[in-house]
């Protein structure tokens, strides 16, 4: 069976907000912003929903792969901001969709969530029950952002990504999803945590008041620049392809000092690297399926081209995969 990306949508708010817009709210600036990250500006929410931004994506991934919504089998969304806690996001997106014959879940890895969820539709799809998934990663950020924390909340968007999988009969060339590993690291979850469900009920005392984001940038920093370049060597060396043999390197988009530090560990040179961190920031589970999306509908991946995506973040957690467009 090989498991194929067959389509790919995506949508942000229309509200742009710069660095220099940030920097009339807080103590900051755009030099400091795009010196340490490279972010440039973010997308927020106003009118907009998760739900809303993941169907979107949705439906312009199902026209781009050319799928009608009855005909998805699984939906899988990874978000961890999502609009309720029920029913989950996925369940809202099919029935917005239309997607009746769909059964539909949520997975929260943070900013691994689209790797998580797209390896858990493989393995759906590998078992032979299944033909068509949609995986999406969708975030309303802003929502989880602590506005007065200038180290964390200027590095965040909101936006959805979608992308549209299905198994075919394994062709003669190799095609599809080649290799894919996650990893997890709980132990280190405080380092980037949003502590905002309490125990609340009659017989406890507590300030029930919703906590934001927290975040230890530098030890953050230290695990991506780690664990993504060895991930990405472990899921390569599986694939059986070499280093330089892989065309495009779609990461999650958190910081462009992070993707150069990658690039440079792997050897390889800063094209290979799409970005898009610049107008989006990081947009957490949405990240790489819009990463995805833009460079499809912009025609840079042509079929046979060799594509390791990989996320990275709270839990800790980490993903990768090697496909073949
Ligand atoms: N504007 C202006 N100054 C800021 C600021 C902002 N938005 N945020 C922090 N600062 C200040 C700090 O207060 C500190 O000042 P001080 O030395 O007077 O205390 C100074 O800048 C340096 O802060 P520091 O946190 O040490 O900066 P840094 O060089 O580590 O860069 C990050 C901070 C967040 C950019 C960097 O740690 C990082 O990118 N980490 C990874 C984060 C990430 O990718 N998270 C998502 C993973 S999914």
């Amino acid at each position: 069976m090989d498991i194929k990306i067959k389509g790919t949508g995506s949508a942000v708010p229309k509200l742009r907000v710069t660095n220099d817009d940030l920097s009339r709210l807080m103590d900051t600036s755009d030099e400091w912003i795009r010196t340490r990250t490279g972010i440039e500006a973010r997308h927020l929410a106003v009118e907009e929903t998760t739900t809303g931004l993941a169907v979107e994506a949705a439906g312009q991934a199902l026209e781009n792969a050319g799928l009608k919504p009855e005909e998805l089998d699984i939906i899988i969304a990874a978000s961890v901001t999502a609009d309720k806690l029920l029913p989950n996001l996925s369940c809202e997106v099919q029935s917005a969709l239309g997607a009746s014959n769909a059964v539909a879940f949520d997975i929260n890895a943070a900013c691994s969530g689209f790797l998580f969820a797209l390896n858990t539709a493989r393995m759906y799809l590998a078992g032979g029950n299944y033909r068509n998934a949609l995986v999406i990663g969708a975030e309303t950020l802003s929502k989880i952002m602590d506005w007065t924390d200038r180290r964390t909340c200027v590095l965040f968007g909101d936006g959805a990504g979608a992308a549209v999988v299905t198994a075919e009969e394994s062709s003669a060339e190799k095609g599809g999803i080649i290799s894919m590993l996650q990893g997890s690291d709980g132990a280190r979850g405080m380092v980037l945590n949003c502590n905002n469900r309490p125990v609340n009920n009659p017989f406890v005392k507590n300030d029930a008041s919703l906590s934001y984001v927290f975040m230890n940038g530098q030890e953050v920093y230290k695990f991506a620049v780690k664990t993504v370049p060895e991930a990405i060597r472990e899921v390569v060396e599986q694939s059986g392809f070499s280093m330089d043999e892989i065309d495009w390197f779609i990461l999650h988009q958190a910081n462009l000092r992070i993707i150069e530090s990658v690039a440079k560990r792997l050897h390889q040179p800063m094209e290979k690297f799409p970005t898009n961190l610049q107008e989006c920031g990081n947009i957490s589970a949405a990240s790489v399926p819009i990463l995805l999306d833009s460079v499809n509908k912009r025609g840079m991946i042509k079929k046979g081209d060799k594509i390791v995506l990989a996320g990275f973040g709270a839990g800790l957690t980490w993903g990768a995969t090697v496909l073949v467009w």
